[in-house]
């Protein structure tokens, strides 16, 4: 199976996507993780992202189309896998339709998980990241058994850079000009499927356990 999730910035698709990636076996690839990881490790891709997620922006789609063309071609790859922030503009969208399409593969299903805009910047501000293994915390809604440590992993959970409050304004109109274009993209290919994202995070599974079946 090979499903997208869409969505405004902090709309839980990180959250949604380990769940399905737990549940149906399948990696979860989240561009956002990746850039992440890079910075943490100082590499010359993550000092380039840095630049962009810092204020919000979009990583130029050169950098991050072969990343991503790159990581769906490896092996584990093969039964399928959950793309959480990818693709992120029309460009990349036409870009991973291209590769599949040369493969004779095509996506499955695209999920929005709809969250009006006055619901986000409350998430954003109570989020706690793990950079070790990608899990995500809120400190209301969704808390670490003990504070400020990871449950899956225990590393020590950190507050994103890029979740200022006024980052995330930008990301948020960053989010209706250049990513809202691709419901439109995806409803045009069927594939299309909107989840009610303000409902608590086990309801929501529960939507997209009944459109992906099983
Ligand atoms: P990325 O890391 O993808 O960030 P984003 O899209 O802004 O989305 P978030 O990760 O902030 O939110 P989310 O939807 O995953 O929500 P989450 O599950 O964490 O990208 C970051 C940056 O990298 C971009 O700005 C850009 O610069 C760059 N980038 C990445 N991909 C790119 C690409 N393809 N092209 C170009 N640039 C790219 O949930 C949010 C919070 O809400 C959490 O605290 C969570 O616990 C809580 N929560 C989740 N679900 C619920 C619920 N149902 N009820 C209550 N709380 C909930
Ligand atoms: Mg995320
Ligand atoms: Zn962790």
């Amino acid at each position: 199976m090979k499903i997208i999730m869409l969505g405004a910035p902090g709309a839980g698709k990180g959250t949604q996507a380990k769940q399905i990636a737990d549940h149906y076996s399948i990696p979860h690839i989240s561009t956002g993780d990746i850039f992440r990881a890079n910075i943490k490790e100082g590499t010359e891709l993550g000092k380039k992202a840095k630049e962009y997620m810092d204020k919000g922006a979009l990583v130029p789609d050169e950098l991050t189309c072969d990343l991503v063309m790159d990581r769906i071609s490896q092996d584990d790859c093969k039964n399928g896998f959950v793309l959480d922030g990818f693709p992120r503009t029309i460009p990349q969208a036409e870009a991973l339709e291209k590769a599949l399409e040369a493969a004779g593969q095509k996506m499955d299903f695209a999920i929005d998980v709809d969250v009006p805009d006055d619901n986000i910047i409350g998430r954003m501000s109570g989020r706690r990241a793990c950079l070790n293994c990608g899990a995500t915390y809120h400190i209301i809604s969704i808390p670490p058994k003990k504070e400020d440590i990871c449950d899956v992993c225990g590393e020590a959970l950190v507050q994103r850079d890029d979740d200022k409050e006024e980052t995330v304004k930008n990301r948020l109109s960053v989010y209706h000009e250049q990513t809202q274009p691709l419901i439109n993209f995806y409803q045009e290919r069927d594939i299309l499927r909107t989840v009610d994202g303000t409902r608590p995070m086990d309801e929501v599974f529960s939507a997209i356990q009944a459109i992906l079946g099983a």
